[in-house]
């Protein structure tokens, strides 16, 4: 009987155990999370998404009041096209973040930090060069591009010292997106180190439509497996993500080819995970009929969520000028023309319900959308009910070891914690 651990994952000269903790945005995915995978020898994700906020909580920082500040007067027009990030302070961000990750790293693995590019930040190019520069710079081991097709990301770091060392990797739900990804960037004479091939049983925003049922994760990377195969391009290491939750389930991707897997949503409730403890809580009552994929992203990829999220429905008021991470190339975001339809078409009300989309910003901010992986329902197998009915939050390094050692899909429950 194989177990994960029976595997290596190789990534240039690094041999890791076959076990990468997925980015989770808005610090959920913590520097303490990531930075025990990384002492387990696996690759841990911080995320870069709303950096300022994070590095503000983390850091002592200033950066959100300083924009609040500097766009004051802006908080009462529709037309958010003024809000620009200042990008020192981007960078700055950035580099605190991964300096203060890397500067605690111990043991053999790697940190890597994950990088969207839906977050296009009233300006999708400048943000995201700094973004990239900014982490290359301040000693990530590796960048894994999500939540886009990422099609000219890899030329946007083109000129880094870093681009050929650093491991850089994408995200990708089809063989499709991986071809158009390979293609555009074959004058740069650099592939991509890893592929994470994400199914539509993973957390956060998907690659898929609403039809995302009809998708099999297996066969999406045996189609990419053959795919590289026939190219020669086999030493790409593929790693497939969403819906992996035992071991066991690990070592079906690993015998049928994959150089390691992706997971997520069992680390949602361990200590290290930046989700507030009470709302681990919620992930672990989660029901399967609790959870749902809904469109309210305003980023217009369907994202996975627990039903009772209190920022699905609520109708904030935008609050742009402090973040806008979600402002496009015209400093438009869906959810502010949701809102303004609302605003106008109920003037008379002090808070509207604006139920089509969310203020993804404000809410991810606040932990207030649960967003979460398909196997969600099944965290209570994972551990041990207290006498007041709470369940027990798990070590990381836990969760971790059980995906590398366990066999015949077996989940090992935690020690009963000392009362
Ligand atoms: C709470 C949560 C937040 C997530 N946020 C992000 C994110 O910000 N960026 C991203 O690329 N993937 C995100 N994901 C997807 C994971 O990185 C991972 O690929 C996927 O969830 C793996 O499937 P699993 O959760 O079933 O193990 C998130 C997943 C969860 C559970």
């Amino acid at each position: 009987m194989k177990r994960l651990d029976d595997y290596r994952m190789r990534l240039g000269r690094h041999e890791l155990v076959p076990i990468m903790i997925g980015g989770m945005g808005v610090d959920i995915s913590s520097s303490d999370l990531a930075l025990e995978a990384a002492r387990l020898g696996g690759v841990g994700h911080i995320s870069d998404a709303m950096v300022k906020t994070v590095t503000d909580r983390r850091y002592k920082t200033k950066f959100v009041k300083a924009k609040q500040a500097q766009y004051k007067y802006n908080v009462d027009s529709q037309d958010k096209s003024p809000v620009k990030f200042n990008l020192e302070h981007l960078a700055e961000a950035t580099r605190l973040h991964v300096e203060g990750t890397m500067a605690r790293k111990q043991g053999s693995g790697l940190i890597f930090i994950n990088c969207m590019e839906k977050l296009t930040m009233n300006g999708p190019r400048e943000t995201l060069r700094v973004r990239l520069a900014a982490a290359l710079d301040a000693g990530i081991d590796g960048i894994t591009l999500a939540a886009g097709l990422h099609l000219g990301s890899f030329a946007l770091m083109e000129d880094h010292p870093r681009f050929r060392d650093a491991k850089l990797g994408i995200i990708v739900s089809s063989l499709r997106a991986l071809q158009l990804f390979l293609k555009k960037n074959s004058r740069l004479n650099r592939l991509p180190d890893y592929v994470v091939v994400e199914g539509p049983l993973a957390g956060g925003h998907l690659g898929f439509g609403m039809d995302w049922a009809n998708y099999d994760l297996a066969t999406i990377v045996a189609e990419i497996m053959a795919y590289l195969k026939q190219e020669g391009l086999a030493d790409i290491a593929v790693i497939p993500a969403g819906g992996i939750f035992t071991g066991s389930d690990a070592v079906r991707f690993m015998e049928a080819g994959a150089a390691g897997v992706q997971v997520a949503t069992r680390f949602t409730v361990t200590r290290e995970c930046g989700l507030p403890d009470e709302i681990k809580q919620e992930y672990f009552k989660a029901e399967e009929t609790d959870i749902e994929v809904n469109e309210i992203s305003p980023t217009g990829y369907p994202m996975r969520m627990i039903k009772s999220s209190p920022g699905i429905g609520d109708g904030i008021r935008p609050n742009c000028e402090a973040y806008g991470y979600l402002l496009d190339a015209n400093g438009k975001c869906a959810y502010i023309t949701a809102y303004n339809r609302e605003v106008d078409a109920h003037p008379e009300e002090r808070r509207v319900s604006v139920m089509d989309k969310t203020c993804l910003c404000t809410h991810m901010r606040n932990f207030e959308i649960w967003t979460c992986g398909h196997k969600t329902y099944r965290l209570k197998e994972t551990t041990l009910r207290q006498p007041d009915g709470s369940w027990q939050l798990l070590s990381a390094a836990h969760v971790f070891q059980d995906y590398q050692f366990s066999t015949d899909g077996q989940i090992r429950l935690p020690e009963p914690a000392a009362t």
